[in-house]
């Protein structure tokens, strides 16, 4: 288990507008009150200039939910880790599903991106998970340990600066969430694959994703390798959020 507190990271995905973002987080920040976890929230490239303004003094850190495998240059469309790093943001979002299945990113542009996000002083959320059919087959172990095997191939000892977020693609904006003895018997693998790569394994934040809620994460956030979770949707209402955010500071 990680040994810094609970990360509990919302992913707003492709949602917001200046009105909402300014509701939603002040909402989230005047909340905050019992709040002990490690906090974060990641937005749509557009708006992180006003929600680092509206974050600015507050222990909500913010993140970007993709970064550039490039430095800099003729890359239409894409933003580098310099740019985020203008807006003191923390993290990004690496290899989630939605980007790998509609957007075409392999294991291994999600190794490139991990490895400039971290050249460039930005934590990435490494995202791995299986989608229904690799369960069905039996798949699980095999697909995730893929997945993470390239990240860490291309990163070396550098690996135990990221953090891991396991988001089964099947219970990705389902309503449906993978049991808490599911989620630990993946997160243990991703666990004994980091430890077999770095002395600092303790150190990597695992986190989980999918349909996260107000009633069952603290089930989750309960297992031994969970250390903070991933949340989409429930992310975007101020009270659901802060319910989970209470869930992980017992
Ligand atoms: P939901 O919480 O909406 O299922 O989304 C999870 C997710 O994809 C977070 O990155």
């Amino acid at each position: 288990m990680s040994m810094s507190g609970k990360l509990m990271v919302g992913n707003w995905k492709m949602n917001g507008s200046l009105a909402a973002n300014a509701s939603l987080l002040s909402d989230i920040l005047s909340g905050m009150g019992r709040v002990s976890c490690r906090v974060a929230v990641c937005l749509p490239a557009p708006y992180l200039a006003q929600a680092q303004s509206l974050l600015a003094g507050s222990a909500v850190e913010l993140g970007a939910q993709d970064v550039s495998a490039h430095e800099s240059g003729a890359y239409t469309g894409e933003v580098s880790c310099a740019m985020l790093r203008d807006f003191a943001v923390r993290y990004a979002i690496v290899g989630h599903s939605e980007r790998r299945q509609y957007h075409g990113e392999t294991d291994a542009t999600v190794a490139h991106k991990t490895q400039r996000a971290l050249a460039g002083g930005i934590t990435p959320i490494v995202c791995v998970g299986e989608s229904l059919a690799e369960r069905e087959a039996g798949q699980t172990e095999a697909v995730v340990k893929r997945q993470l095997a390239t990240v860490i191939h291309t990163n070396g000892h550098c690996i135990s600066e990221i953090v891991v977020a396991y988001e089964p693609v099947w219970a990705i904006g389902t309503g449906l969430t993978a049991t808490p003895e599911q989620v630990q018997s993946v997160h243990a693998v991703l666990r004994a694959q980091l430890l077999a790569a770095t002395a600092h394994a303790e150190r990597v934040s695992i986190l989980y994703g999918g349909s996260m809620n107000a009633a069952n994460a603290a089930s989750l956030l309960d297992q031994p390798d969970v250390d903070g979770g991933l949340i989409g949707g429930a992310s975007l209402k101020a009270a659901d959020f802060l319910s989970i955010l209470k869930a992980a500071s017992r």
